[in-house]
């Protein structure tokens, strides 16, 4: 099992634009880390970097899990060893049934060495696991024979994200913005299953978890080791849990201030943003 992922000088382009301007980050099984910024900082792009997707091009630096170099790795070989990302907006897949994707997902997780066509997690065993998550969730057992994420509310997405989580049982997960579109109940309850899914993670470890939130109440019962700020495509600044309340309740003001060349590379990004 992979302990460590530790992100050094990451430099990332999209469509040619340099968004992450160098990187650092290290997380370790049993660790929460808050990812906060304005929006437009990197975030995300952080996040769909660490998973290996195909659009976002690391132009500079290194990412390694437990010293193997995940940058040789794509997305299918990142996820069998362990990392997961719940997205800040989830594709719908017209025609695939959540119960049949989750099956697949989750039998091609835990047997990284399956091969396409052999056998998958026996059904009912399969089934059994799904319907406890799913009552864990307070979701309808009726979302199993739904396609996935196929006309879901927004919170009814987020939801399907944690389950996914809970299923799939990573080492390391990034959670965008899985707190946006909750209720206030549904925050709560999303808060506790994932400090209770990070603590029955796979061999026996704790997950390493990268919550990326503009609030603070996922944080509640998932209490940062470390919160982190992003600003212009660089984490400008590392404190604890009183980071995120601070950021939370004053803004980026502070932040803008104390770290010009990034507020001037958050404003250059801007720039070009409004130009393309
Ligand atoms: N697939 C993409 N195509 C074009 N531009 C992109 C893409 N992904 C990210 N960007 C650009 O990169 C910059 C950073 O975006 P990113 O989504 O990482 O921000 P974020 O910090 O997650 O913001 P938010 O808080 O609004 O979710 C933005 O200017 C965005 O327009
Ligand atoms: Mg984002």
């Amino acid at each position: 099992m992979s302990d460590i992922l530790k992100i050094t000088d990451l430099h990332v382009a999209v469509e040619g634009k340099a968004i992450l301007r160098g990187v650092n980050l290290t997380i370790r099984r049993g660790e929460t880390h808050a990812l906060m910024g304005p929006n437009g900082s990197g975030k995300s792009t952080l996040g769909n970097a660490v998973m290996g997707h195909p659009g976002y091009e690391v132009t500079g630096g290194k990412m390694e899990l437990s010293g193997a170099d995940v940058l040789a790795m794509d997305a299918t070989e990142r996820s069998r060893a362990g990392i997961f990302m719940a997205f800040q907006r989830p594709m719908a897949i017209p025609g695939v049934k959540m119960a049949e994707f989750l099956r697949h997902a989750t039998t091609n997780v835990r047997n990284p060495d399956r091969k396409e066509g052999e056998e998958l997690i026996p059904m009912r065993q399969f089934r059994k696991e799904l319907m406890e998550k799913m009552e864990q969730l307070r979701m309808d057992p009726e979302f199993a024979r739904r396609y996935v994420n196929d006309g879901f509310s927004g919170g009814e997405m987020k939801r399907a994200e944690i389950l996914q989580m809970a299923m799939l049982r990573p080492s390391f997960a990034i959670l965008d913005e899985t707190d946006s579109g909750l209720d206030v109940d549904a925050v709560k309850l999303a808060s506790q299953s994932i400090a209770q899914i990070g603590r029955e993670a796979g061999g026996g470890k704790e997950m390493g978890i990268l919550i990326i939130t503009h609030h603070d109440k996922l944080l509640d019962h998932n209490r940062p080791d470390f919160t982190h700020v992003m600003l212009g495509g660089k984490i400008v600044e590392t404190g604890g849990v009183e980071l995120a309340h601070e950021l939370y309740t004053e803004g980026y003001d502070r932040i803008r201030s104390a770290y010009p060349d990034a507020a001037a590379a958050e404003q250059e990004m801007a720039e070009e943003v409004a130009a393309s």
